[in-house]
């Protein structure tokens, strides 16, 4: 089988070393890539905005199957164009990529496969999101109805604050925004591959959304992650498939848009129970880059069955007993606005790190040397056996970068290291 993978950060970088660890898969392509997918594999430039080009690039190289990383190309209809071309092609269509593409849509498929999640209020003025701030009070949580990268999200106390981020996201053509209850607890996302019928859960992870330590500063894509969940209830996967991703699925079926690729669920669990945050359509970045590195079943083959229907005929996946930790470092001045053009130094011995292996995101070649082209820029992912030892080895391999500016981290994992994450008691029935 030869694979195609359509992205270029740490996520695609991270499937295409598993696809590279699978002995089913003969070839694997990306396209456009990085500096780092460049080196393990041939690489193709590509417009990913262009669906047409997607699915031309994929015929020319003969590929049986293409795996589409990022959820914008999916918005567009990359995957319709590849499965038009008569090639499988892991991802949903552009209608049921909808499920992240508008927060709206992801409410009603929501209240109407009653699945747990925050109460919302779709508003279209400035007084309605008042009025939505008055209703469902403190901490505000406002969010951009259409894809932002992560970044469209503001929670806080601050009233001007939040009616200023509400305005911004008005102001931009067709805005809506959605305003939400709450929800506090630990977060969880959890991929779910499914070819439309059949549910296959992989691991839970966690993921660090804000930009400094301590949870504080903006929203970013993600600054690290960690899997597995030692603190997570131990029926959480199956309680997450039975009430919230399998309803979605069969909801999207039942509308006539079956949904194809990863359901990723992210998840609060809060003394109330589960709630759903949000939906995405592909696999989380960089919670992609903990959960890949721990599964010990073929991937290929796992993608090619979600592709063609076939997820009920694949044994379940394995996972390795190690313990995995991925420290995002970014760019200066990510999230607003990543300086680009830096060297990025140290990337031999980062390698070398026992432990550590360095995904690359936002990077490329000019010349014999590799510079930051990108906000996140590179995951650096260590495996042990205990979540002292994995950020040892991550921390470790991080040291060894040098990229003039470069932000990460410090504390991915720590608290869960200390025994410090609290789940609430779970309410009753
Ligand atoms: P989203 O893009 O919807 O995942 O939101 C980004 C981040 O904002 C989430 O990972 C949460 O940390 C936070 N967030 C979003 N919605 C809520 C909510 N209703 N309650 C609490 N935190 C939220
Ligand atoms: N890690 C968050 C995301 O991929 O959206």
């Amino acid at each position: 089988m030869k694979v195609l993978v359509v992205g270029s950060g740490a996520r695609e970088h991270a499937l295409v070393r598993g696809l590279l660890r699978d002995p089913g898969v003969t070839e694997t392509v990306a396209a456009p890539g990085n500096a780092g997918m460049a080196a393990d594999v041939t690489t193709h430039p590509l417009d990913v905005t262009d669906p047409a080009a997607i699915a031309r690039l994929a015929a020319t190289l003969g590929v049986d199957l293409v795996v589409v990383g990022a959820e914008g190309p999916l918005v567009l209809g990359a995957a319709d164009a590849v499965r038009a071309a008569g090639i499988a092609c892991f991802g949903p269509s552009a209608a049921a990529a909808q499920l992240e593409g508008s927060k709206a849509f992801a409410k009603d498929v929501m209240a109407a496969a009653g699945v747990p999640t925050s109460q919302a209020r779709i508003c279209t003025t400035l007084q309605q999101c008042e009025d939505a701030f008055d209703d469902l009070g403190a901490p505000y949580v406002v969010k951009d109805d259409g894809l932002a990268g992560g970044k469209g999200v503001l929670v806080t106390d601050d009233w001007p604050a939040a009616v200023a981020h509400a305005a911004a996201c008005l102001a931009k053509p067709q805005g809506r925004v959605v305003v939400e209850e709450f929800l506090p607890g630990p977060e969880v996302s959890l991929f779910c591959l499914t070819d439309g019928v059949t549910v296959v859960p992989l691991q839970p992870a966690q993921d660090f959304k804000r930009l400094h330590d301590g949870d504080l500063g903006p929203n970013t894509g993600g600054m690290g992650a960690y899997s597995p969940l030692d603190w997570a209830p131990a029926d959480l996967v199956d309680e997450v498939v039975t009430r919230v991703v399998r309803p979605t699925v069969e909801e999207l079926a039942r509308r006539g848009t079956p949904f194809c690729g990863v359901v990723y669920a992210g998840l609060a669990l809060t003394p109330r129970g589960l709630r759903v945050i949000e939906f995405n359509a592909r696999f989380g970045d960089p919670e992609t880059q903990v959960v890949l590195a721990r599964l010990r079943s073929p991937l290929g083959a796992l993608l090619y069955a979600a592709a063609t229907g076939t997820l009920a005929a694949v044994p379940e996946p394995e996972w390795s007993e190690q313990v995995a930790v991925c420290v995002v470092v970014a760019a200066a001045n990510y999230p607003e606005t990543p300086r680009t053009g830096d060297e990025v130094g140290g990337l031999g011995a980062a390698g070398r790190t026992p432990g550590a292996t360095v995904l690359h995101a936002g990077t490329a070649h000019a010349g014999d040397k590799v510079v930051s082209v990108g906000g996140r820029v590179l995951s650096v992912v260590g495996t042990g056996p205990d979540l002292a030892a994995a950020r040892a080895a991550a921390y470790a391999a991080v040291g060894e970068i040098d990229l003039p500016g470069s932000q990460h981290r410090t504390d991915i994992a720590r608290s869960a290291e200390l025994g410090e994450v609290r789940v609430p008691p779970a309410p009753l029935g």
